[in-house]
């Protein structure tokens, strides 16, 4: 395994050999429109928590009826954009990317769901262009921070799109996915674990080749005060779909696992390429779309803040 892996992955990222979708303040590595799916699906696995989650800026907002707009800046495909649309109905919605396939697969996501005259995608390359997005009573951002080199200065940028009493809801870490038992009784037992230190170990190495990569303690609560905003809590919401998995999630982790094959492929040892390699295949009864321990785990902690009043 290379001390600084060149490729790197988490749930959320990939690298790409086709950099004609990368961008110069952005992920160089990450082809984001070609992630549309496996955005798409793992978060509609995660809808319960994201209606949760939606339900307690609510209460943190004093009620839905007091936020005219929210913004879900990085918004990927637009399911928190529309879960959002959907828990505050006085609102106006804005998903800001900097992914026009992505913005158009909102688009599509608002008009099934009769939410169109709510929902407005915006394209924005940040952090250049935060001035660009519109003031709003309520701001929500996930796993995309992290993708910028000066993540507290995202915060002072996020912060200052705020309204007075308005509310910064930031979305970063809480468990890895988990969907395997210890011995799965192909190689060696304790597959995850493996995976997951090469994800950060290549997570690591992203955010230090980010322009203008800034390291700092990543205590997000701490970030936020420093953004000039009042902590108001942080939580963390679970995503648990227990064993024997339907197929949405089956085929959801077989595309994950087909990712990590292949960004993986110089940091794992052999034997854990040949496990890659029999859990994605897909007519075999150990792989991934017919075994019957295969789960899925996760979940997300937002940490929250508001303007000061008066603010
Ligand atoms: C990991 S995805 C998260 C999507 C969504 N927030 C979610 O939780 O499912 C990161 C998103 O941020 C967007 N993004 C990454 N870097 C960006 C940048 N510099 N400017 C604007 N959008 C960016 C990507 O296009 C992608 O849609």
């Amino acid at each position: 395994m290379t001390a600084h892996p060149k490729h790197w992955h988490t749930d959320d990222r990939k690298p790409s050999p086709d950099h004609s979708h990368s961008h110069s303040h952005g992920d160089h590595d990450v082809d984001w429109e070609e992630m549309g799916t496996l955005l798409e699906r793992g978060a509609e696995l995660q809808i319960v928590a994201l209606e949760q989650t939606a339900s307690w800026l609510g209460e943190l907002a004093g009620g839905g009826g007091a936020v005219s707009r929210v913004l879900d800046v990085g918004s990927g495909p637009g399911v928190a954009t529309c879960v959002l649309a959907e828990a505050f109905p006085s609102a106006e919605v804005v998903a800001v990317d900097q992914a026009d396939g992505l913005l158009d697969r909102v688009r599509a996501r608002a008009a099934e769901r009769g939410l169109a005259g709510r929902v407005v995608a915006q394209k924005a390359d940040l952090p250049e262009e935060f001035d660009a997005l519109p003031t709003a009573d309520l701001v929500w951002t996930r796993d995309v921070v992290h993708h910028l080199g000066d993540q507290q200065g995202a915060l002072r940028d996020l912060a200052a799109r705020l309204r007075p009493g308005g509310i910064l809801a930031v979305g970063e870490r809480g468990l890895p996915l988990r969907f395997l038992p210890r011995d799965i009784g192909i190689g060696q037992p304790g597959l995850q674990p493996r995976l997951e230190a090469a994800n950060e170990a290549g997570f690591a190495a992203m955010r230090a080749e980010l322009p203008g990569s800034v390291s700092l303690v990543e205590d997000w609560p701490a970030m936020l005060a420093a953004a000039g905003l009042v902590p108001t809590g942080s939580r963390t919401f679970l995503t648990d779909h227990p064993a024997p998995l339907g197929m949405a999630a089956r085929e959801q982790l077989h595309r994950h696992l087909t990712r990590l094959r292949s960004m993986l492929a110089d940091e794992l040892g052999a034997d854990d390429l040949d496990t890659l390699d029999r859990l994605i295949d897909d007519g075999a009864p150990t792989g991934i779309l017919w075994r019957p321990d295969a789960f899925y785990l996760t979940a997300t902690t937002v940490h929250t803040a508001r303007v000061c009043s008066g603010g």
